[in-house]
C-alpha cells in the first residue's frame, strides 16, 4: 500500500515537473586557462607586418583591437587620451556626476585637432592673473587676445607670465602684439602652417578672415602628435576618439544628451545584466534620440541576450557576466557563463547581423587576446591589465617597499558608498571587490608588450591580419597538467 502511494506521489510529482518542463539543463562551458591556440604554418616574414585593425561598433574602426573598461580606477581623460594614441579606445566611467564626465570627454575632445576651431579667447584688458586662472581651467598654455569681435589684438602664453606673481596687471601689457603674429587664413594646408611655424618659431598660428577675426587655431603640439601618433584613433577632425558610458536608471537619458552634445563618439549602456527590459528600453530610448551615434550595449554571456540587444539596436555587443578581476557576481548570484564559450556563443549570433564583440573582463595575458578574438570578439575590454598604470585615476602608494595603485569593481561597497544603508533591509550587496595592483608606469609600454604578445599570437595561428583570426581559432581544450606545462616550471623566477 505504502509503495503504490509512494509511486502514485512520485508519479503525480513527476509529471508535474514534466508539464512545467523545468528539467535542469547543463552544458559544458569554457574559460581562456582551458583552452590553447592549435599552431598553424606562417608565410609571413615578420610579425610586425600583423594588422591589427577591426571595428569597435557598427561604425567605428579602430588600429588596435584594445579598450580600456568604463571603471573608475580604469578609464578617465588620461587613460583615454593614451587609448586612442595608440589606436584604441577608453570609455570614460559613469560613477560620476555629469558635468564631471562631461568634463573627462571634453579634455580628450580637445587634446588634439588639425584645426581648433574655437579658440579660446581673452580681452587685453583682463588681469595676469585671470589669464592664469583661465590657462589652468581649459588646460592650456596660451590665449588668443581679442576684442568683443573677435578681432586678434595679441597672444599670451604662460611663457609671458613665467617669473610673475598673481597680477593685476592687464596682460595688453605682456602679450607679443598684433604686428609681430604670423597668421594663416581658412584655406591653410597643414604642410604651410608647419612651415609658417617653423619659421617664426612659435607654438601658435592663429587664422583669420579678410578681417583680422580668429576663425580657427593651428597649434605645433597638435602637428607633433599627428606625425608621433600616425595609427590613432580619431574622427572626421583629426580628434582623438572616446567614448562615455551610461547607466539605466534616473539621469541616463540627460546624461546621453550631454555627453553627445560634449563630442563623445560611442555610448556604452553599461549594467551587469544586459539581458533586460531595463536595457532594452533604455537602448530603444538612446537609439532614437541618436540615431547615428553608436551604442554600446551589454554586459550579456548568451546568445538569446546578444539577439535581443542588436534587435533593439545595439551596434556593438558587450560580452561578459562574472570574468572580471575584481568580481564576485558568479560567487554571489551563483550566475554567469565561462567567457571563452561566452564569446564563441554570443558571436555566433551577432556576426549573422554584422555586428561586432567586446570581449569584456578576465582577460590576464596577450594570449587570452588573441584567444579571445580567435573565439569570436573584435575588441577586448580590458580593467586590471591596465589598472596601476600612470595613466590610470589614483595615486600610487608604497606597501612594503613596493608600489601600488588601487582597482575596484564597480558593484565593490566602496564605489555604491553613496547608495550603501547597512541599516535598510535591502542594504547594498556588493558584486564586486576593492583590491591594489602592482604600479606598472606608463600605459604605453603595457599596450605595446600585450600588441607585441598579439602579433606573435598571430604569427602561431598563420594569419596576418586580426579579421583572418577572429572567429577562426582551432582550441584545444587541456587539462590541469597541460595549464602547468604551459607556465615557467621546475625553476624559481628572478621577479
Ligand atoms: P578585468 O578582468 O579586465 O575585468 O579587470 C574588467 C571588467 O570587469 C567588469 N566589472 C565588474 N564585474 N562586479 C562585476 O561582476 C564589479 O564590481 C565589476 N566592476 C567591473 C566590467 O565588465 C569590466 O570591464
Amino acid at each position: 500500500m505504502l509503495h503504490f502511494s509512494v509511486a502514485l506521489f512520485s508519479l503525480s510529482l513527476l509529471s508535474f515537473f514534466t508539464s512545467i518542463d523545468s528539467t535542469p539543463r547543463i552544458t559544458l562551458g569554457f574559460s581562456y586557462n582551458d583552452v590553447l591556440l592549435t599552431p598553424k604554418h606562417s608565410s609571413a616574414n615578420s610579425r610586425s607586418d600583423a594588422d591589427t585593425s577591426t571595428k569597435l561598433s557598427k561604425r567605428i574602426y579602430l588600429s588596435t583591437p584594445i579598450v580600456s573598461a568604463n571603471m573608475d580606477t580604469v578609464t578617465e581623460s588620461r587613460m583615454a587620451i593614451a587609448m586612442a594614441q595608440c589606436g584604441g579606445i577608453g570609455i570614460i566611467h559613469r560613477f560620476n556626476s555629469i558635468e564631471e564626465q562631461v568634463g573627462q570627454v571634453e579634455k580628450v575632445k580637445r587634446f588634439r585637432s588639425a584645426v581648433i576651431a574655437s579658440p579660446i579667447t581673452i580681452s587685453p584688458e583682463a588681469t595676469v592673473c585671470q589669464a592664469r586662472q583661465l590657462m589652468r581651467e581649459k588646460n592650456i598654455t596660451g590665449l588668443l587676445v581679442t576684442d568683443s569681435n573677435k578681432k586678434l589684438l595679441g597672444i599670451f602664453t604662460s611663457r609671458d607670465m613665467r617669473f610673475l606673481p598673481d597680477s593685476e596687471t592687464p596682460i595688453k601689457a605682456l602679450m607679443t602684439k598684433r604686428e609681430d603674429i604670423a597668421t594663416g587664413n581658412k584655406d591653410i594646408s597643414i604642410a604651410k602652417a608647419k612651415e609658417l611655424l617653423m619659421k617664426h618659431r612659435v607654438e601658435k598660428l592663429p587664422l583669420v578672415d579678410e578681417n583680422d577675426c580668429i576663425i580657427g587655431l593651428i597649434t605645433s603640439k597638435d602637428i607633433y602628435h599627428r606625425a608621433e601618433y600616425p595609427h590613432a584613433s580619431t574622427d572626421s577632425q583629426d580628434r582623438l576618439l572616446v567614448g562615455a558610458a551610461i547607466g539605466v536608471k534616473e539621469d541616463s537619458i540627460d546624461r546621453a544628451k550631454a555627453l553627445v552634445s560634449a563630442g563623445a563618439d560611442v555610448l556604452v549602456i553599461d549594467i551587469a545584466h544586459g539581458d533586460s527590459d531595463l536595457e532594452v528600453n533604455t537602448l530603444k530610448q538612446i537609439k532614437s534620440l541618436f540615431p547615428d551615434v553608436d551604442v554600446i550595449a551589454g554586459n550579456v554571456c548568451t546568445p538569446e541576450g546578444t539577439q535581443r540587444l542588436i534587435e533593439a539596436g545595439a551596434d556593438a555587443i558587450k560580452v561578459g557576466v562574472g570574468p572580471g578581476s575584481i568580481c564576485t557576481t558568479r560567487i554571489v548570484s551563483g550566475s554567469g557563463y565561462p567567457q571563452l564559450s561566452a564569446v564563441i556563443n554570443c558571436t555566433h549570433v551577432a556576426d549573422a547581423y554584422g555586428i561586432p564583440v567586446i570581449a569584456d573582463g578576465g582577460i590576464q595575458t596577450s594570449g587570452d587576446i588573441t584567444k579571445a578574438i580567435a573565439a569570436g570578439a573584435s575588441t577586448v575590454m580590458l580593467g586590471s591589465l591596465l589598472a596601476g598604470t600612470d595613466e590610470s585615476p589614483g595615486t600610487p602608494f608604497l606597501k612594503n617597499g613596493k608600489k601600488f595603485k588601487v582597482i575596484r569593481g564597480m558593484a565593490s561597497f566602496g564605489t555604491n558608498l553613496k547608495r550603501a544603508d547597512t541599516t535598510k533591509k535591502e542594504a547594498y550587496v556588493p558584486e564586486g571587490v576593492e583590491a591594489i595592483i602592482p604600479y606598472k608606469g606608463s600605459m604605453a609600454e603595457t599596450v605595446h608588450q600585450l600588441i607585441g604578445g598579439l602579433y606573435s599570437g598571430m604569427s602561431y595561428c598563420g594569419v596576418s591580419t586580426l579579421s583572418e583570426l577572429r572567429g577562426n581559432g582551432d582550441f584545444v581544450q587541456i587539462t590541469a597538467a597541460g595549464m602547468r606545462e604551459s607556465r615557467a616550471h621546475d625553476v624559481q623566477e628572478m621577479a
